[in-house]
């Protein structure tokens, strides 16, 4: 049997991709390449030192999807495909609803065709809003997102309860991850966006390798230790091996399960910062800038519904997470040179 991957030339996963390999499981690799390079999947076949069928679609393409379940004995999705820019979701949300919600109903539509009734699907903590205590539980009320990118994680993962209920022969487990860092210790793959980083770390990485002048500090007036935002870094091999254990689990239960993915430790920018400059010796020059429009001040999960159901939790450090981005980084100035 094999596992279908949308969305697995992406970061989190070509990264998830390598530890099933290692766990010797059968993998096909579903991705447009919107946001990836086929390069990824070639450093994966090249670190695991095994081969694995990629194919070229789009998840809202239900004939190519058809044909994909038709030719490999697929038994479980793990669904990572979909966009992910916070900011372009707010200028495009019909982009972004029928990208991920209408991609993600496409591929439901044709998996129960078929039969395959088991997803791993990514979630966010984005979906715990802003009025939810820390740290924040599974049970604890979700909605209430600041833009079209956080709605979308928030409706899909209502899709999936609901199909849950209609139907006892699904199993789900939705996953919210916090913050992902790192990279494969390798060197060989890790995160490459195109353009501007939004998110701090690769943004910290461009600013080491001398690709951006410094970094921006949005904010250093929230009610923290040191006044920045604070979040759950996670390392993205710990999150890919959580995947591992999310399927074990789903191919086992039936109905909805959420779990966070997150170490359970927030971390202040300022620190990942100082964490970066020690794992790679250098110095990295930043401005304090005004508060980023929809940031909260502080997101770190309780994961301990992970270690306790999954027996899974996160085992790598913030250093370490630093100094695997940075080998990356280092090795790889221009990504994979998309
Ligand atoms: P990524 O952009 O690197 O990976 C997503 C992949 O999906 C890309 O390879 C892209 O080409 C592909 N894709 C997008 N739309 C597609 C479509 N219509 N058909 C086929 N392929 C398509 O992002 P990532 O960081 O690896 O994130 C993976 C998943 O995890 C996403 O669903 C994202 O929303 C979610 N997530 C990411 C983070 C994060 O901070 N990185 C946090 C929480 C959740
Ligand atoms: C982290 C901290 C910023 C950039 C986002 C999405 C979320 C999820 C993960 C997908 C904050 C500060 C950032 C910079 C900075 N993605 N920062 N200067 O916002 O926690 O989460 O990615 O689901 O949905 O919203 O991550 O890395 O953008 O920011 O000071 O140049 O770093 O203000 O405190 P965020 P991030």
């Amino acid at each position: 049997m094999a596992i279908l991957i949308t969305g697995g030339a992406g970061y989190i996963g070509s990264h998830t991709c390598l530890e099933l390999l290692a766990a010797g499981e059968e993998i096909v690799v579903l991705d447009n390449f919107v946001n990836a390079s086929p390069v990824a999947c070639e450093r994966v076949r090249r670190i695991a030192g095994k081969d694995f069928p990629v194919v070229t679609c789009d998840i809202r393409d239900a004939n190519g999807l058809r044909r994909v379940f038709d030719r490999y004995p697929v038994d479980a999705v793990i669904h990572f495909a979909g966009l992910k820019a916070v900011g372009e979701s707010v200028k495009k949300p019909l982009e972004y609803y029928d990208n991920n919600i209408g991609g993600t109903v496409c591929l439901l539509n044709v998996m129960r065709e078929k039969g395959v009734k088991t997803m791993v699907f990514s979630s966010s903590a984005t979906v715990y809003g802003a009025s939810n205590p820390v740290p924040f539980r599974e049970d604890m009320p979700t909605g209430g997102t600041t833009n079209p990118y956080g709605t979308t994680k928030f409706f899909i993962e209502q899709i999936l309860k609901d199909l849950c209920v209609s139907d006892p022969e699904w199993s789900v487990s939705l996953l919210r991850y916090f913050n992902p860092i790192g990279a494969h210790e390798s060197g060989l793959i890790g995160e490459a966006p195109n353009g501007i980083p939004n998110n701090l770390m690769p943004y910290i990485a461009q600013v080491a390798v001398g690709k951006r002048e410094k970094l921006f500090v949005f904010g250093n007036d929230y009610p923290t230790s040191d006044g920045t935002g604070v979040r759950d870094y996670i390392h993205v091999v710990d999150l890919a091996k959580g995947h591992l254990s999310a399927l074990q689990r789903a191919r086992t239960v039936h109905g909805c399960e959420i779990f966070n993915l997150g170490t359970g430790k927030g971390v202040s920018v300022l620190e990942l910062l100082s964490a970066f400059q020690k794992a790679s010796g250098v110095q990295i020059p930043y401005e304090i800038a005004p508060r980023r429009t929809g940031d909260i001040a502080v997101c770190y999960a309780d994961a301990s519904k992970a270690e306790t159901v999954l027996g899974w939790k996160a085992e790598r450090s913030t250093f370490d997470a630093c100094r695997d981005t940075w080998r990356w980084q280092k090795n790889n100035p221009d990504g994979y040179g998309l």
